[in-house]
């Protein structure tokens, strides 16, 4: 039973490690993941890999004196309040981690596609279902050189979306922002899922991406063009570990195991997504309170607590759990591990 856990874990941190040397051998320096908490006062939770890198796009900083490249490589901690109330279906989650590769002013479309390009196919092995471009608005052509760079490479399904779709940000009151190029896969029920968005940052948006999508909000050329991108890892994982939804991968599985058999599993899911997603809260520092990220907190731990009680699990349940989850996340997240303790007492109170 050990044997079979360590292996599971070995293979989601080889495809952490696998993810970093690929880029690091391409140029890119290693930038661990930001706080969940972020500096930025116009976002609450950190919900994207490119927020710390905001001011390299903007051109407020300078990634060549404070990296010592243009080009740098993440695994970001991430939380999307948006998905509370997805979560429990076959995809969505709150707390998610977040591979990406970044480029201010360094590298451009062609560079951005072949290396998400041969990552999938070469290193993963992983057959690509379609991909997207951006069809164009009033104000942004349509993206036709990166249609271009994928017929290159052989891609056949090649479709066009739109500004809601395609376009990326801008994150919090304004910010950098562009058209995407995303990248599809087949779960093992044939069902396409969404795995790699490019953005490529060539604007500043005025505005929040309402106000931009509302025609209310104006885009400024930035100074030097950026690449940001973002996968999902979960998701990932679940296409290579050939699972239909994103609880049956390796990294759920064994603790949704772990919750008596009578608890339904929509709500086995949302106690294991709460609970992890409690437990990086935590990590970082974030108490449970009436305001703001702190409320969001809240709101997962009386939710999990919630069904502990209708369903009558006993405490150590829970704390056994807490225990394996921070050990297991705590290989890869130190601040997990040291704040242990924190987070079992959190859940006792
Ligand atoms: N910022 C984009 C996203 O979060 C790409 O990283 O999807």
């Amino acid at each position: 039973m050990n044997i079979v856990l360590r292996n599971k874990q070995m293979e989601a941190q080889d495809i952490r490690k696998n993810f970093l040397s690929f880029f690091k051998a391409r140029g890119h320096v290693i930038v661990p993941s930001s706080s969940l908490i972020p500096d930025d006062p116009s976002v609450l939770l950190t919900t994207a890999g490119m927020q710390q890198f905001k001011k390299y796009y903007t051109g407020s900083a300078d990634a060549m004196r404070d990296f010592g490249s243009n080009n740098t490589v993440s695994i970001q901690k991430a939380f999307r309040t948006s998905d509370i109330d997805e979560v429990g279906d076959d995809t969505h989650l709150t707390f998610f981690e977040m591979l990406g590769n970044f480029s201010f002013g360094g590298y451009f479309k062609k560079e951005a596609i072949c290396y998400a390009f041969d990552f999938i196919t070469k290193e993963m092995e992983l057959e690509i279902s379609y991909v997207t471009v951006f069809s164009g608005s009033q104000q942004v052509p349509k993206d036709k050189e990166s249609c271009a760079i994928w017929q290159e490479l052989g891609v056949e399904d090649i479709r066009e979306e739109g500004m809601e779709d395609v376009f990326w940000g801008p994150t919090g009151s304004s910010g950098p922002c562009g058209p995407t190029t995303e990248m599809y896969c087949k779960n093992t029920q044939g069902k396409d899922v969404e795995i790699w968005n490019i953005v490529f940052n060539e604007f500043f948006c005025s505005g929040s991406r309402e106000a931009l999508l509302s025609g209310k909000a104006n885009l400024t050329p930035l100074e030097k063009k950026g690449i940001d991108t973002g996968m999902g890892f979960e998701r990932l994982v679940m296409i290579i570990e050939k699972k239909k939804n994103i609880f049956e991968i390796s990294l759920f599985a064994q603790f949704l195991e772990l919750l008596p058999k009578e608890v339904d599993e929509r709500h086995k899911r949302i106690i294991i997504d709460h609970l992890r997603g409690a437990s990086f809260l935590l990590a970082d520092g974030l108490r449970p309170s009436n305001k703001e990220a702190g409320y969001v907190l809240r709101r997962l731990m009386r939710r999990t607590l919630v069904y502990e009680y209708l369903y009558k699990i006993p405490a150590h349940v829970l704390d056994a759990i807490l225990h394996d989850l921070t050990h297991e996340y705590g290989s890869f997240y130190a601040e997990v591990l040291s704040a242990s303790g924190i987070i079992r007492e959190a859940f006792a109170d």
